[in-house]
Order: C-alpha cells, then structure tokens, then sequence
C-alpha cells in the first residue's frame, strides 16, 4: 500500500497589483517544490494582474470591491470581514500578502495569529511603510533586503520569518534595486511557505523559531 500524500497546506493569497510574488509560489507549485495548492487569490483591485495568474493556474480569483464599505465608520473591519468569509469559504490554512497594499485589521489578524505572512522589501524593522528601496538609499544604506514576517496589527512589524540581503550599488536607482531585492522575494517566500509547510516555525515572543535550520526546505536549495 502506497503512503498517504501529506495534505497540503491551503494558501489563500491577498494581493493588489503584478503578483509576481503570487507567480513565484505558483511556479514553486507547479513544479512540485511546495506541500501547498492555492485555494484562493483575493484582489482589491479589480484591475490586478495577479487575478489574472491565478485564473491562468487554475485558481479561484475573487475581486472584493472595498467601495461598498467605503463610508461607514467600521468600513475597514467590515471589508476584513467579507474577505475572511471568502478565505473561510475556501477553507484557508495559510494567508499570504502579497503586494496586498491595504492595512489588515484585527479582524483578520486575530483569525489568522500566525497563520498570516507577509512579504517586504527591506530589512525590517528597517523601512517600514512604502518607497522603501528610495528611502535606503537616500539614507546611505550599504544594505537593503527583504523580509517574510507573521502579520500582526502593526504595519510590517510582526516576528521575522527569513530575511535575504540585497548589497546597494553606487548609481542604483530604487527600479534597479527593487529589481534586484525582488528576485530575493522570489526565493524566501515560497521557502517560507514550506517551512511552514513542514511544521518547522514556531513562534515565540518576537521570535520565530525554525526548527532544523540548516536543512533546506524540501525542494529549496539556497545557494
Ligand atoms: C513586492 O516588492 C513586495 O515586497 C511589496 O510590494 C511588491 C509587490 O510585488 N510589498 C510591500 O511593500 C508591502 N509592505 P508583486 O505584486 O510583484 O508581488
């Protein structure tokens, strides 16, 4: 009798624009490197192409236009409201932002504690925020990045996953080194993602404990 095939980890991906973070982990997917399928790719943007790539690979793509919560007081709980019954919906394990570029509330947060990552072009708690590549090298920084984290109700400061170093060239401009700290992006996700996968994060604190950290994530191979 054949071993069971371990179930695999329900991604639901939250994101507003190119997606390419989104085509990396369907790439890693596709090409069997992930213990995880994508239930859901939810936009606030109707425009997204990331709902594009996921209708490409098969997924389910929903647009939640945020513009009939606009107004009322709760209007953000609200919209979180109608995404968690979507993710539930889909039966979520996992929540990914991804380019998802509005601010997550309790609502969701608390649903999702440490199931919920997020991925950001800096070395956090370095350059939160937006325009992130400008503003480190307007600062002079020798070194930019990008981080995964757990999500928690501040903006881009909840317990660091992995974090990859990007060296800043004199004469780069913040499309070059985005460029370059993207395809770093491309890589630390979908690793994170099995890591979580496997069972191997734990969090402690400010803390994320990664259990066996020399051992590569199956099917990920840091240079
Ligand atoms: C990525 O660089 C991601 O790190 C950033 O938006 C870009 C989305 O690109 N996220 C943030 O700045 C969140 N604070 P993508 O749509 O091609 O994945």
């Amino acid at each position: 009798m054949s071993a069971k095939a371990p179930r695999l980890v329900r991604l639901g991906v939250l994101a507003s624009g190119r997606g390419s973070n989104l085509q990396a982990i369907i790439e890693a997917i596709e090409k069997q490197a992930l213990s995880a399928e994508i239930a859901v790719v939810l936009s606030n943007k109707q425009e997204a192409v990331a709902l594009e790539r996921a209708r490409k690979h098969g997924a389910p793509a929903v647009w939640l236009d945020p513009k009939p919560f606009a107004g009322r007081p709760d209007s953000r709980e609200a919209y979180d409201r109608a995404v968690l019954e979507v993710l539930q919906k889909h039966e979520v394990d996992l929540v990914l932002l991804a380019g998802y570029m509005k601010i997550v509330t309790a609502v969701l947060v608390s649903a999702y504690h440490n199931r919920m990552m997020n991925i950001h072009p800096s070395l956090l708690p370095s350059f939160p925020g937006l325009d992130v590549q400008k503003k480190a090298i307007e600062h002079g920084c020798k070194i930019a990045g990008c981080t995964v984290h757990f999500v928690t109700e501040g903006v881009d400061e909840g317990p660091i996953i992995i974090q990859a170093a990007v060296p800043i060239a004199e004469g780069d401009t913040p499309e070059i080194l985005a460029a370059r700290i993207l395809e770093h992006e491309h890589r630390i996700y979908p690793r994170a993602i099995q890591l979580y996968a496997e069972g191997r994060l734990r969090v402690e604190g400010r803390r994320v404990l990664v259990a066996d950290p020399d051992a590569p994530a199956a099917g990920f191979h840091d240079p």
